[in-house]
């Protein structure tokens, strides 16, 4: 399902957002996948989705480093 139509960012892609960076900073990921820099609509959405899948998700690793 799609969260962000301008961008065309489905759920799907939040989720994997999430995982493959093993983080839940919902600005730094939001701003990665370009979520909200257009319209803005999808952005309370997109936060619920993020932090809905960071709370399912295990953790593999609490890695202090940053993977930017
Ligand atoms: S729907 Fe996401 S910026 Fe417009």
């Amino acid at each position: 399902m799609y969260v962000c139509i301008c961008k065309g960012i489905t759920e799907k892609q939040i989720q994997e957002a999430v995982t493959s960076r093993n983080s839940n900073n919902t600005k730094e990921i939001l701003k990665s996948l370009g979520i909200g820099s257009d319209c803005g609509t999808c952005v309370e959405d997109a936060i619920k989705s993020l932090l809905e899948h960071a709370a399912r998700a295990p953790r593999e690793s609490k890695d202090s480093s940053n993977n930017s």
